[in-house]
């Protein structure tokens, strides 16, 4: 689909190399994991496994077998590195969620944090993510969600503004169903907070989107910005992260944990 926001704030978090936390700086994981049950004897996999994060504390802490899938083979090699750092055994993949490349009925538990609305097909990543599970399998995703006063065109802006094909609560509910899985449980508090947007940093607090980068980063990421899409895309960059973060901070989106069970016939 043609797309006249671009670069979108995933285009930016992507080219920006930066690399950030998710919500909580791994709450939500660690709350996902207690919610899936995710423990020894469990073989996970984590779609979408970026930098190998959640892999690591599904395997480390939890003590699970983990598979980790991601389709940018530069994600693959930090998350390798990670595990490696963290002296843990997973095993990294690169494919794409949209086509897992395994066998139907293989895991117990399947994850996604932040991107099945990232790729062009949701309706596949979850699809395929449902495909893979065991027969009493869950599937356990966290996704931003719309608020539910929102106009469809208001929805419409902000989904190609913000780069992800993001559903209210229903229209996840609706695309699990479709999926052939069925929501058990979603939480959304305390992750409709609007800080778990931006405090995301390492190393440090980060109490408004302006500071989600240094002023160093603020002159690389525009020099990047400036190569990649011209002069236009940095304004439409700096507009996209005006009008994206004005809504997280109206509550018009926010995060939920989606805990599903596979349905089976
Ligand atoms: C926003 S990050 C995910 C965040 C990560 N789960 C976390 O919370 O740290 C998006 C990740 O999805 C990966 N990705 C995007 N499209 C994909 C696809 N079709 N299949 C597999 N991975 C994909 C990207 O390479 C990137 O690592």
């Amino acid at each position: 689909m043609s797309n006249k926001y671009i670069p979108t704030i995933e285009d930016i978090t992507a080219v920006s190399g930066i690399d950030t936390l998710p919500p909580g700086k791994l709450d939500i994981t660690r709350r996902m994991a207690q919610l899936s049950d995710i423990k020894k004897g469990k073989k996970v996999l984590v779609t979408c496994s970026h930098r190998g994060y959640q892999a690591v504390i599904y395997a480390k802490e939890c003590g699970a077998e983990v598979c980790g899938l991601d389709i940018d083979e530069r994600m693959i090699e930090f998350a390798r590195e990670n595990s490696e750092k963290e002296k843990i055994s997973i095993n990294f993949v690169i494919g794409d969620a949209q086509e897992i490349p395994f066998g139907s009925e293989q895991f117990d538990i399947v994850t996604n944090e932040g991107a099945v609305g990232i790729p062009e097909n949701p309706q596949k990543v979850l699809s395929e993510m449902v495909r893979v599970l065991k027969r009493d399998g869950i599937l356990i995703f966290r996704e931003s969600i719309f608020a539910d006063n929102l106009s469809v065109e208001e929805k419409e802006e902000l989904r190609l503004r913000y780069g992800n094909n993001i559903e209210d609560i229903k229209g996840w509910k609706e695309r699990v169903d479709r999926a052939g899985a069925e929501v058990i449980f979603t939480e959304t508090e305390p992750w409709l907070e609007p800080s778990n947007f931006w405090n995301v940093r390492h190393d440090r607090e980060v109490r408004d989107y302006h500071d989600l980068y240094t002023m160093t980063e603020k002159l690389r990421l525009s020099k990047i910005l400036m190569k990649k899409y011209g002069k236009d895309g940095i304004t439409m960059a700096a507009e996209n992260e005006r009008i994206f973060y004005d809504a997280v901070k109206n509550k018009k989106i926010g995060y939920g944990i989606f805990l599903c069970k596979k349905i089976n016939l």
